[in-house]
């Protein structure tokens, strides 16, 4: 049985199919959706790489059923940045040297997104990395992610 599921994505209404009504938002987005900044790291919430905005409170995409959210605004990192101008976080993290690897990057600039629509912007280091505890960084570039973040929410 197939289903069919709302969402607005990015600003987008969409109605989607759903076929399988155990697929995850994350592999939702990702793979019928083709939205690949969104990272598959860990599959069961630990590593944050799959952090996406729904109804503007963080969540991990891989912990979610896509039928779950129906009627949701989603955003993903792909929403962010307007034309080609980058969104402040997206050129905070550039200038702060916030990544080596970036694989995590997406989830790590959508979960500082969330800091901010859940009211915690702003603060000192040591609150920004227990605010972002949940979101790993194989590469530790963990100072740098700090800084981006607090230079985007001055
Ligand atoms: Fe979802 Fe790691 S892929 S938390």
């Amino acid at each position: 049985m197939t289903l069919s599921i709302s969402l607005t994505i990015n600003g987008q209404p969409r109605i989607i199919p759903v076929d399988d009504p155990r697929v995850t938002l994350l592999d939702l987005l990702r793979e019928r959706l083709h939205l690949t900044g969104t990272k598959k790291g860990c599959d069961r919430g630990q590593c944050g790489a799959c952090t996406v905005l729904v109804d503007g409170r963080r969540v991990n995409a891989c912990l979610l059923l896509a039928v779950s959210v129906d009627g949701a605004d989603v955003m993903t990192i792909e929403g962010l940045a307007e034309g080609t101008a980058l969104h402040p976080l997206q050129q905070a993290f550039i200038e702060c040297d916030a990544f080596q690897c970036g694989y995590c990057t997406p989830g790590q600039i959508m979960s500082a997104m969330g800091l901010i629509s859940e009211g915690h912007a702003g603060g000192d280091p040591e609150r920004v990395r227990e605010l972002m505890s949940g979101n790993l960084c194989r590469c530790s570039a963990y100072q740098g992610i700090t800084e981006a973040i607090l230079k985007a929410h001055q």
